[in-house]
């Protein structure tokens, strides 16, 4: 491609380690997309006639036609997925392939390729977040009546609905896709006509390109479009944040399929055996997920760190942001598309969560806002229910099981009444907050949640029941 000016043939090592069409080849799609709208924009501006654009398109068709089918030969000397697209162009078409390249560099190409594919990818993605979302949302369905501990430090600290648990997910993810929406407005912005990085004399209608491709608008300075990757390090981030949800939700399973837990359990088809053990039954796929975090994390360092150090505009440096971008897209796709079916087959084991949630301690919080209720400071009725605590632990009495006399000599305010604050019911109602993990509250959650992914009801079978 740039045989004019040069004596001598490519280092053989130095194709090796220049080439980026063993991984960037997957830009085709893009790369062609681009190219048939640069020829439009080329023949607007009477540098090609329509019969070249014809050729062109003819052309690039062809070729992407064949990639398709496994019929094009990338070849590593041509380095990356651009020349070697635009050179068989040319052999196969002549001249008009020849014209294809003019007020356009390699740089604003590749600019313009990793925008279309991270607009396309950052899309797939919102769509497999909203997919987990509805596995999670139609469990909290499925166990709405299943009462849990809520933790805090790994200790057990109030009761809460599975529902809620599970939603708090669903709100984690709901930042996620947000933020993937919010990187595409500034993905959605067209490089093509900033050249190498001062754009061209030969001058063509970019707001017209851009159009063609969907973009929302053009970007306004030519050296800042071509040196420009911080709309792939913010996916990458948006991807790594939602890999740390992933890695939360993984260790809660894999906490939860423990025997020590037994809250859950995974279906066979989710989880691996031991070569070894024949009893084991294994949560490999959230231990993956937990473990994949790194790999995603990692691409963060890598694109930021490849960023850093650049001069304006264009540098060599640029070509390794694919492979993180490419990694960190990747791997949560296939993480959040085994997810939803991993959740999808979950159970939950009501024996094993009922008695975790039978500890009275659980209600101790409730026991202090009870005297504060009947006009005793907090801080003091922190101290009392404490004490209270003290001697339950030391005399294995649990809290319905103290009399009543016994709770007044720790404070003269306990009545009768004391004993309906000790019911998980009555813990749940009362936490009616905004937010909070009321029955009701979790009941109209998942149901603005099920609108929202407009999710179907649940089939509940009753004699009245008609097919629908
Ligand atoms: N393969 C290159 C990359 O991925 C394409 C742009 C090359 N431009 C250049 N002037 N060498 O960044």
């Amino acid at each position: 491609m740039w045989k004019g000016r040069f004596q001598q043939e490519t280092s053989g090592l130095v194709q090796r380690y220049g080439e980026s069409i063993s991984f960037d080849w997957r830009l085709y799609p893009y790369d062609i997309m681009g190219s048939m709208a640069h020829a439009e924009a080329l023949a607007k501006a009477r540098i090609i006639t329509k019969a070249e654009l014809q050729e062109i398109h003819q052309g690039l068709k062809g070729i992407q036609a064949d990639i398709e089918a496994g019929n094009f030969e990338w070849r590593a000397s041509l380095e990356d997925v651009h020349m070697n697209i635009e050179s068989v162009l040319t052999s196969r078409i002549g001249a008009a392939g020849a014209k294809l390249h003019t007020a356009r560099s390699r740089n604003d190409q590749v600019a313009l390729d990793v925008r279309l594919y991270c607009r396309a990818e950052a899309r797939n993605l919102i769509t497999l977040v909203r997919g987990l979302q509805r596995a999670l949302v139609g469990q909290g369905q499925r166990w709405q009546h299943v009462v849990m501990p809520g933790y805090t430090h790994l200790q057990r600290g109030q009761p809460v609905l599975f529902s809620h648990h599970l939603l708090a997910y669903v709100e984690m993810l709901d930042r996620d896709a947000a933020r993937l929406e919010d990187c595409l407005k500034r993905i959605n912005v067209m490089p093509l006509g900033s050249g190498a990085l001062a754009g061209s004399t030969i001058v063509l209608d970019r707001e017209f390109v851009a159009k063609k491709l969907g973009f929302d608008g053009v970007t306004h300075n030519s050296m800042d479009a071509v040196a420009d990757r911080d709309f792939a390090a913010e996916l990458i981030f948006a991807i790594a944040l939602c890999g740390t949800h992933l890695s939360r939700l993984s260790e809660d399973i894999i906490l939860w399929v423990t025997a020590e837990f037994g809250f859950v359990t995974l279906s066979d088809a989710h989880t691996t055996g031991s070569s070894l053990m024949p009893q084991k039954k294994n949560p490999d796929v959230a231990e993956l997920t937990r473990g994949k975090t790194g790999r995603l994390y990692g691409n963060l360092m890598s694109i930021l760190t490849i960023l850093k150090g650049l001069p304006l505009t264009y540098n060599r440096d640029m070509q390794e942001d694919k492979e993180p971008l490419f990694d960190s897209i990747d791997t949560l796709k296939i993480a959040l598309e085994v997810y939803a079916e991993m959740i999808d087959g979950l159970k939950v084991n009501e024996k094993a969560v009922a008695s975790a949630v039978g500890d009275p301690f659980l209600l101790a919080t409730d026991l202090a806002d009870y005297l504060v209720l009947r006009g005793v400071p907090f801080r003091q009725a922190h101290e009392i229910i404490g004490k209270l605590t003290a001697h339950s632990l030391a005399t294995g009495i649990g809290f319905p099981d103290i009399t009543l006399e016994n709770y007044q000599s720790f404070s003269p305010v306990f009545e009768r009444n004391v004993f309906k604050v000790l019911t998980l019911e009555h813990a749940l109602e009362a936490r009616k907050g905004i937010g909070a993990p009321s029955p009701a509250n979790a009941a109209s959650e998942l149901e603005a949640w099920r609108t929202r992914l407009s999710l179907r009801k649940p089939a509940v079978k009753t004699k009245s029941s008609r097919n629908t």
